[in-house]
């Protein structure tokens, strides 16, 4: 993909005898086109991924996690015009001004759809934000951050009736991610690995209906339809791993285009099926319920319950 340096004609437009500049020319599909046509073909591309894995249906309320940048912004706003029932919910993770800018964000893009955002606070429900949790527990603020995050998706998804949840993970992402847990061979993970998760032990369906989309794709997007998002990153999250991979997964695209789907697609088709097969084995176990809260754990005690306790806090919120 890349801007327009030589000059090209939209190919949609120009099979209808219409000369109109591209905006855009996508390399990996040998795609130029104008404003309007990469916007149809963005929309339709999002539409035919919900479809194929059979993610949810225009019945179904969809609880959308956003964080205010722009993967997540863009499939709130997408789903919305697509014509699904999809709503905003924001975790508020106590990161200082990044947190607040978030919020901000995730607050214009809800009045632009005419949808209040759901809104929860570490400060209010756990009893601190990433910065302290950090210190207190010891371990990296992304894996606190990433468990605080799982268990608020599903405590808000049950509690307001939501069945489905869905992230802005987009093909960057997931084809990264898969790079380094195969280098890794962390089976566990890619046991899970899968643009849709089933409902389960009262988790939420959780589904990424971004990823056939590129990071580069869905920020044209994001900026060519005017939606508000944060370029800010994370000041606490230690991404020099993850951009280490996506840098690899670049390269690699750059010497053969078209790589980073064919290595993620090809891998749900072929090779997902093997490590689901062995999924009990691999994975956590059963779940049970959260003797304190209810949430799905799988230890007596959930996670967050037991940070709680730590914090000296954990007296009002038993099981709601
Ligand atoms: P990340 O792990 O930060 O790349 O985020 C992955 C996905 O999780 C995003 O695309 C969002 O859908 C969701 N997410 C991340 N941060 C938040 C947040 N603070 N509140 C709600 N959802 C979030
Ligand atoms: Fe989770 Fe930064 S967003 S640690
Ligand atoms: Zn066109
Ligand atoms: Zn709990």
């Amino acid at each position: 993909m890349g801007g327009n340096r030589r000059r090209r004609l939209c190919q949609v437009c120009k099979s209808k005898g219409i000369r109109r500049e591209a905006v855009v020319y996508m390399k990996e599909h040998r795609l130029a086109l104008c404003k309007e046509h990469f916007t149809q073909w963005f929309e339709k591309r999002v539409s035919e991924t919900v479809k194929e894995f059979q993610m949810f249906k225009k019945s179904e309320k969809i609880l959308v996690a956003v964080s205010g940048g722009k993967d997540s912004q863009t499939l709130w706003y997408v789903l919305n015009k697509l014509g699904y029932n999809a709503d905003g919910f924001f975790i508020h993770l106590g990161i200082g001004d990044y947190s607040d800018e978030s919020m901000e964000k995730v607050k214009e893009l809800g009045k632009k759809l005419g949808k209040e955002p759901f809104i929860v606070g570490l400060e209010e429900e756990v009893g601190a934000g990433i910065p302290l949790l950090q210190k207190l527990v010891g371990s990296t603020a992304c894996s606190i951050c990433g468990r605080l995050k799982r268990h608020h998706f599903n405590k808000v998804a049950r509690r307001f009736g939501y069945k489905v949840v869905a992230t802005g993970h987009n093909l960057d992402d997931e084809s990264s991610s898969l790079l380094a847990n195969l280098v890794n061979w962390n089976t566990k993970y890619l046991a899970k690995k899968y643009p849709v998760l089933p409902e389960e032990n009262g988790f939420p369906r959780k589904v990424k209906p971004l990823v056939k989309l590129t990071e580069e794709q869905i920020k044209f997007y994001a900026d060519l339809n005017g939606i508000p998002y944060t370029s800010r990153t994370c000041p606490m999250g230690d991404t020099a791993n993850l951009h280490f991979y996506k840098e690899i997964m670049n390269t690699i695209e750059n010497h053969s285009v078209g790589t980073k789907y064919r290595f993620y697609f090809f891998y749900l088709k072929k090779v997902f099926p093997l490590f689901n097969a062995l999924k009990e084995e691999l994975t956590e176990g059963t779940l049970r319920e959260c003797k304190v809260c209810g949430e799905p754990s799988p230890s007596e005690v959930c996670f967050v319950c037991k940070l709680k306790m730590k914090l000296g806090n954990n007296s009002e919120n038993a099981k709601s």
